[in-house]
């Protein structure tokens, strides 16, 4: 197990945290008549790839890199508060400041803070960031590994390597897990390939053969060496058909990885949209949480790409996902569906041998569509995503700077794959029970039974004629010492269209300003072995209690 133990701080508060924890035993159930059984192997063999704690990462959009996280003298309190609640709970995210405006992205060895050039409605042209971006890098939490993302777009290698180069340079000392040129080449005009993915490739290999003679210089033999070949994301393209097939069935037959350079085959996940006004319409909760829609996406558009990879022997990831691209659907992606669908597209890939999700957080970005949903605010200033998880600052677009419901939800996904090599596999869905709306998952650890992830999506409002409750019965798992059968953190809001954070709970708690609120109430599974799961709820179930309170902060 990975306990938290950079910090004596951090030591400090798991241990008050654990003395404030109570136990609560759930609710007397009488009968359980309506109580349907999973069935859940009880050793591995079947079941994914062994995850890690960074399993579940983010992008950031650089353009807006000191709205989120300020500058190294000054970092923002309420980022960094909500990333070290993260780690606190076992998680260690990957962070890659990418997205469409590392493509117009340059680095001034006389700039400092990066900084936007914009048009009056706010679209950007480029950003220029001197050492003091790539030194801010140093307020993340201990150990944080990052993505150094590279300018593709404006066809100069110059631009590309200099960046390369500046953060190796200035970025702490084996900070820099990986280098991604280019964002989404399905998207750039088709006149840079013509269509080909030879002329792709070719360009590609050029050029990041380039920037590792130059980061390998820069470097020095030893630490060169210790980097590694393999350092390369690959492929970073959408599921869009523009006709430049780039995505890894293409890539690796065309020989992009003939010298060993590819560490990771990153794919894009967008399920829905506002980019226009005809995909706007589908993008509602009632959609967004539909497990048959979502699974139907992952195997369709984007697990051809993956298997692709995993039959190369390499490592494929979502190098950039969220729910509904063009920053979200406002009253949907902000509300606590995010939350539950955070977790249900999480654990698709996790189970589909993903190695790494990276969750996008970013800002409208004006130029991407002219008839999409979200703006800027009027001035220009970032119109924050409503698929983000914090507005990051005050603005007139989105109002106070606020956390939002779907945080909790990467609590729980951090204790989720706290444990080092956690394997995974979904469960059928017991038949009574609405397929549309629910998932669970089992966990193993050293091809053991370690956990439970169950997720009843199912839209529950104010004006519900039903809470669409889920009884399982999983007696037949745990242990019975003392008649309690494994321990639950319950991740919950009073309705699916829940907008605030602060009535938003993961184990009883909220986190208003990135602070746990509340006492830790860790739920006790009695012998009868019954969960109960309300409609747009979801529970981690642990069968090993010393995992379900070492997380607490
Ligand atoms: C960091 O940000 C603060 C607050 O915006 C600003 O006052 C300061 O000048 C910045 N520091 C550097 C080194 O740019
Ligand atoms: C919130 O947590 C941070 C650590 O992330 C700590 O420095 C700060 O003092 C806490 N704030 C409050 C109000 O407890
Ligand atoms: C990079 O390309 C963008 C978009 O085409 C353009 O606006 C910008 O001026 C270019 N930047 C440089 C430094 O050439
Ligand atoms: C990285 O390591 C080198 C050599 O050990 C040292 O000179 C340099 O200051 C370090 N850089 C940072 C940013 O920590
Ligand atoms: C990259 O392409 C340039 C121009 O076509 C060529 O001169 C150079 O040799 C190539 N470099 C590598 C490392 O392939
Ligand atoms: C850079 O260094 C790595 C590790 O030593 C090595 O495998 C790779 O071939 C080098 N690449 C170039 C282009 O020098
Ligand atoms: C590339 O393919 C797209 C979609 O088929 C087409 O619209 C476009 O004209 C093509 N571009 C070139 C340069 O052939
Ligand atoms: C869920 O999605 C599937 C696949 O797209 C669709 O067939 C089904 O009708 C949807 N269910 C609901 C309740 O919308
Ligand atoms: C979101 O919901 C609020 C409250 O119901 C409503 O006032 C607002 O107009 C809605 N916003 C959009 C963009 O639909
Ligand atoms: C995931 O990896 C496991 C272990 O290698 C394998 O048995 C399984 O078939 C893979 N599943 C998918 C969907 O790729
Ligand atoms: C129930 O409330 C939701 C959200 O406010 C609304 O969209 C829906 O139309 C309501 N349903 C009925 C039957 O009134
Ligand atoms: C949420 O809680 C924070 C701090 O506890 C408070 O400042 C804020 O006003 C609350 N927001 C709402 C919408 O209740």
């Amino acid at each position: 197990m990975r306990f938290p133990q950079s910090s004596n701080i951090r030591l400090a508060s798991y241990t008050s945290v654990l003395l404030a924890a109570r136990a609560v035993v759930s609710q007397p159930t009488g009968g359980h008549s309506d109580a349907v059984s999973l069935n859940i192997p009880k050793t591995a063999p079947g079941a994914s790839i062994e995850h890690d704690p960074s399993f579940a990462s983010f992008s950031f959009e650089p353009a807006f890199w000191v709205e989120f996280f300020g500058n190294s003298s000054s970092p923002n309190q309420l980022a960094f508060n909500l990333l070290n609640r993260i780690v606190d709970h076992g998680g260690q995210p990957t962070i890659r400041p990418g997205g469409i405006t590392m493509d117009s992205m340059i680095f001034d060895p006389a700039g400092a803070d990066p900084v936007r050039t914009t048009n009056p409605k706010g679209g950007v042209y480029r950003t220029t960031v001197g050492p003091a971006y790539y030194e801010s890098w140093l307020n993340f939490p201990e150990g944080t590994k990052f993505v150094s993302t590279l300018n593709f777009g404006n066809n100069s290698l110059d631009i590309a390597r200099d960046m390369a180069v500046a953060s190796v340079k200035y970025a702490s000392n084996d900070s820099i897990s990986f280098f991604e040129l280019g964002n989404e080449p399905t998207n750039y005009p088709s006149s840079r390939w013509k269509n080909s993915t030879a002329a792709y490739v070719q360009q590609w290999k050029n050029w990041t053969n380039q920037i590792d003679a130059a980061v390998n210089r820069t470097l020095g033999n030893d630490s060169a060496a210790e980097f590694g070949s393999e350092r390369w994301w690959a492929s970073s393209a959408t599921t869009d058909k523009s006709g430049l097939e780039v995505r890894p069935a293409a890539l690796i037959p065309a020989g992009i990885n003939s010298d060993d350079q590819v560490a990771d085959y990153s794919i894009h996940s967008y399920p829905f949209s506002t980019c226009d006004p005809a995909r706007a319409v589908l993008a509602t909760t009632q959609n967004i949480l539909n497990q048959t829609e979502l699974a139907r996406y992952a195997d369709e558009e984007i697990y051809p790409s993956a298997k692709a990879a995993l039959d190369a022997g390499n490592r494929w990831i979502i190098g950039e996902f969220n729910s509904i691209s063009c920053s979200g659907n406002p009253n949907v992606s902000d509300t606590f569906a995010q939350a539950l669908w955070v977790i249900q597209s999480e654990l698709i890939y996790a189970a589909r041998n993903a190695s790494a999700v990276y969750l996008h957080q970013g800002a409208a970005l004006v130029f991407q569509s002219s008839q999409q949903v979200n703006s800027a605010g009027q001035d220009g200033s970032p119109g924050y995503s409503t698929y983000d998880m914090f507005y990051p600052r005050n603005s007139e677009k989105r109002g106070p700077a606020r956390v939002l419901p779907s945080f909790s939800s990467q609590l729980f996904m951090a204790e989720a794959f706290a444990i080092q090599d956690t394997r995974i596999r979904q469960i059928e869905t017991p038949s009574g029970v609405d397929k549309d709306y629910f998932a669970a998952y089992a966990f193993y650890v050293k091809n053991k039974l370690n956990k439970l992830a169950i997720i009843n999506s199912k839209p529950y409002y104010a004006n519900s004629t039903s809470d669409f409750t889920v009884t399982l019965d999983i007696s037949k798992y745990g242990h019975s010492k003392k008649g309690t059968r494994a321990w639950l953190k319950r991740l919950t809001a009073p309705h699916v269209d829940e907008g605030s954070a602060n009535k938003t709970t993961f184990a009883g708690q909220s986190f208003p300003q990135g602070n746990a609120t509340g006492d830790l109430d860790v739920e006790s599974v009695g012998r009868d072995g019954i969960i109960k799961v309300r409609g747009s709820e979801a529970v981690l179930v642990f069968f090993d209690k010393r995992d379900a309170n070492m997380n607490a902060c």
